[in-house]
């Protein structure tokens, strides 16, 4: 993993390093599981499952869209970050990554090629009296954060 990761460090010195994989075809795989569970909970009746059937594909594209892997992307995205707040509150660390070579990662992992990893996540526990340098410059709010108008 360390040399598909840019021989980074952290890698070998985490207690674990996570590939976070975004699947463009989970729409198929999952749709019938989905829409059973909205008729069993009642969030649709029978007679609208063929329409809700056809939304995501409809929203999303083919599985090989641009479209669609930016939508497995957001998803797998939103679930790094729940994930690393979680580990947060159970008192490890994390460590978001991008810096590695995703062809290599897939090879040696025995990743299906159709499959997207936005980023890995090492994690652990923080080094015994590690100190950590103050946090660095963030933009101001004011800078990115817009009322009613991008412009
Ligand atoms: C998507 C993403 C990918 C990152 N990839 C790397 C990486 O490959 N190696 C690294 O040392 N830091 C990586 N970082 C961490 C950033 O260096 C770090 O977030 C930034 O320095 C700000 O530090 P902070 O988030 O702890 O304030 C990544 C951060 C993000 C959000």
């Amino acid at each position: 993993m360390k040399k598909c990761s840019f021989d980074q460090p952290k890698v070998a010195e985490a207690s674990a390093t996570l590939i976070i994989i975004a699947n463009p075809n989970a729409v198929e795989e999952n749709i019938n599981s989905v829409l059973k569970s909205w008729v069993e909970l009642g969030y649709i009746n029978e007679d609208s499952v063929e329409t809700m059937r056809s939304m995501p594909f409809k929203n999303y594209g083919d599985k090989d869209s641009l479209s669609r892997k930016l939508f497995a992307v957001k998803n797998t995205s939103f679930f790094a970050m729940s994930l690393m707040i979680a580990a947060k509150g159970l008192g490890f660390e994390t460590h978001p990554m991008d810096g590695f070579s995703e062809e290599k990662i897939k090879a040696n992992f025995n990743i299906p090629e159709d499959r997207v990893i936005p980023l890995l996540i090492t994690l652990g526990y923080p080094k015994p009296g590690l100190k950590l340098l103050p946090r660095a410059w963030r933009r101001e709010l004011k800078s990115y954060v817009k009322y009613n108008s991008f412009s």
